[in-house]
């Protein structure tokens, strides 16, 4: 059996973020990622799971008591002990970058704090072109050096231990956040300016793309193995709009990363095969709103496929009854070359530990 990574909290966080040498098995868990994600054979899927870092792991929460996200976020040293904490306690085979998708819209001109009861609220909502027209779409990567200052301390203390995963979001999600002031029930701006006023909506999904695809360059030189695009609003869409709205955005993305980096493009809600696959990714993320046998024959072979266990079954269920759903998909999949083990969406924030610790294990003991 696998050994995981130390349970016990080590001394120096970030320091020791892998744990003493020849305490786990260090089975090529970085070169197992990237071998996946170009499609590759693999002992065993790759596991790491979206919004592994964070208010689930009573770690983060310690750090949390004593920090505002933001700042967590900001600081080097902190952003880099998050982002290993997943990892030292789960032996995941990769690590994502703390941080989140919003500190884009802020380099650009639009700040954003997150509230008490949950939830983000942008300074003002983007109101029309003219809010449009200022925001600052180059530059990006400079007004946010702590994102490669934090990047570059995780790569030293990972020393090529688990892959390193950088991310942004899509430009419609962005935009969606933009345009709707903050987090919303249903987001329904952003679908009324694409509707209504088709080149004040590509100008700011213009914007968005120079600044995301910028900012992922930046990611990809501080050394990071891949990066996630984060569509979660994609879904919001209608089939017949997502290339349009989305897609094409994310595709002038990937080729202007001009395959410096494997891709990862995830698009919650998403049913809109061939326009995903013509983004051109090497990894498609699938949601748990579709079984994976039917996101499986309906994207091309050479595309990695990543998901798609119900994150709600870590809140609710036994742990028995998670590595059974986990060795569902596994089986599944088997033979598949680039599938990637991961949720349908993040864990959430209640799930328990012994819940991610059988899918770990599930996952790490397949044969
Ligand atoms: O995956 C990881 O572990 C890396 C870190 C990460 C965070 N956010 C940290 C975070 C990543 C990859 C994100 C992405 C993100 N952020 C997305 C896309 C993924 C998804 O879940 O769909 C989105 C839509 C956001 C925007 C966002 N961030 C919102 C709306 C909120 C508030 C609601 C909430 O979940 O609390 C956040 C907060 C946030 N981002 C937290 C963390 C750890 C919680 C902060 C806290 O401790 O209060």
């Amino acid at each position: 059996m696998q050994e995981l990574v130390a349970k016990t909290q080590p001394e120096s966080a970030a320091a020791a973020a892998m744990g003493a040498p020849g305490r786990e098995r260090l089975a090529g868990r970085r070169e197992r990622m990237v071998r996946a994600m170009n499609c590759r054979p693999v002992d065993r899927p790759p596991v790491w799971l979206m919004r592994q870092a964070g208010r689930c792991l009573p770690e983060y929460r310690a750090l949390r008591e004593k920090h505002s996200f933001i700042e967590l976020m900001r600081a080097p040293e902190l952003a880099a002990e998050l982002t290993l904490q997943p990892v030292r306690r789960f032996g995941f085979d990769a690590a994502i970058l703390f941080s989140d998708i919003l500190v884009v819209p802020e380099a650009m001109g639009q700040p954003f704090r997150f509230l008490e009861q949950g939830g983000v609220q942008m300074a003002t909502p983007l109101r029309g072109a003219p809010d449009i027209r200022k925001l600052q779409e180059a530059g990006v990567p400079d007004r946010l050096p702590y994102v490669a200052a934090a990047l570059k301390l995780i790569k030293r203390n990972l020393r090529g231990r688990a892959a390193l995963l950088g991310f942004a979001g899509s430009p419609w999600t962005l935009a969606s956040f933009m345009l709707e002031g903050g987090s919303a029930k249903k987001f329904v701006k952003a679908r009324e300016l694409f509707e209504r006023d088709r080149n004040t909506y590509d100008l700011l999904a213009a914007k968005l793309t120079a600044a995301v695809a910028e900012f992922l360059q930046m990611q990809i030189a501080c050394g990071v193995d891949a990066v996630q695009i984060f569509d979660s609003a994609g879904g919001d869409l209608p089939a017949s709009d997502f290339e349009a709205a989305s897609g094409r955005w994310m595709e002038e993305i990937v080729a202007k990363l001009n395959g410096l980096a494997p891709v990862i493009v995830y698009s919650k809600g998403t049913r809109a095969w061939d326009a995903l696959a013509k983004i051109g990714a090497s990894v498609i993320g699938v949601d748990h709103g579709i079984a994976l046998e039917e996101a499986q024959r309906r994207l091309p072979q050479d595309t990695g496929i990543q998901g798609n266990l119900d994150p709600a079954l870590l809140a609710g269920a036994e742990p028995e009854a998670v590595a059974a759903q986990t060795r569902r998909l596994l089986e599944l999949m088997r033979g598949r070359n680039g599938y990637i083990f991961n949720l349908g969406h993040g864990v959430p924030p209640n799930a328990r530990m012994e819940n991610l610790q059988a899918l770990a294990e599930t996952v790490q003991n397949f044969v």
